[in-house]
């Protein structure tokens, strides 16, 4: 992972993940996804990729929180795809997981991609202005409705997703 280009401006309590953050991380998204996670399309646009960037909030020398982002294609477009993205039981409903979002999407517009594209719960990620994207085509079965894409630059997006 490059950590060049990745320190976000968002909050003091974001940092770039480092790849001393790596078993901590594993160890906060099995707790909040469980071992099934590895079966879902969106682990297809992952499994042999490298991430873009990973942010990470840390209490006492302990990841509290992360998210990561992956190079990928939507057709034409080169976007970053979100997740997965978990925050610490004990510590969430305190904005950790907004800034980890503003993190992701001041890095897409570092990196001057056309958006950040994720498959999650829109009534969470609306807020950031995440709006669905039917019409681009994940590798594997997806509701459309969890489909959602955040412009950094291009407005609308279609076709095949793939890694990028
Ligand atoms: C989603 C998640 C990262 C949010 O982290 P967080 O630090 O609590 O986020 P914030 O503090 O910015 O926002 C919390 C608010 O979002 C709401 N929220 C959390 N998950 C939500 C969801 N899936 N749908 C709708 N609202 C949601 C909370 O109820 C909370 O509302 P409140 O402020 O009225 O209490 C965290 O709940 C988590 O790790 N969940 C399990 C993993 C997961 O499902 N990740 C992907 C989500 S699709």
């Amino acid at each position: 992972m490059s950590h060049a280009l990745v320190q976000p401006s968002v909050a003091d309590r974001i940092y770039a993940e480092t790849s001393a953050d790596a078993e901590g991380v594993e160890a906060l998204v099995l707790a909040a996804f469980g071992p099934g996670r590895f079966a879902k399309t969106a682990e297809r646009l992952r499994e042999g990729s490298t991430p873009s960037a990973g942010f990470v909030a840390r209490q006492d020398g302990r990841v509290i929180g992360s998210v990561r982002l992956w190079p990928i294609m939507v057709g034409d477009t080169r976007a970053l795809f979100l997740g997965p993205i978990a925050v610490d039981k004990a510590a969430r409903s305190e904005g950790l997981g907004a800034e980890l979002v503003q993190a992701c999407v001041e890095q897409a517009h570092r990196l001057g991609v056309g958006g950040v594209l994720l498959v999650g719960d829109r009534p969470y990620f609306e807020r950031f202005g995440f709006q669905p994207a039917p019409e681009a085509v994940l590798p594997g079965p997806a509701d459309p409705r969890r489909v959602l894409w955040l412009s950094a630059g291009v407005e609308t997006i279609c076709g095949a997703v793939r890694i990028g």
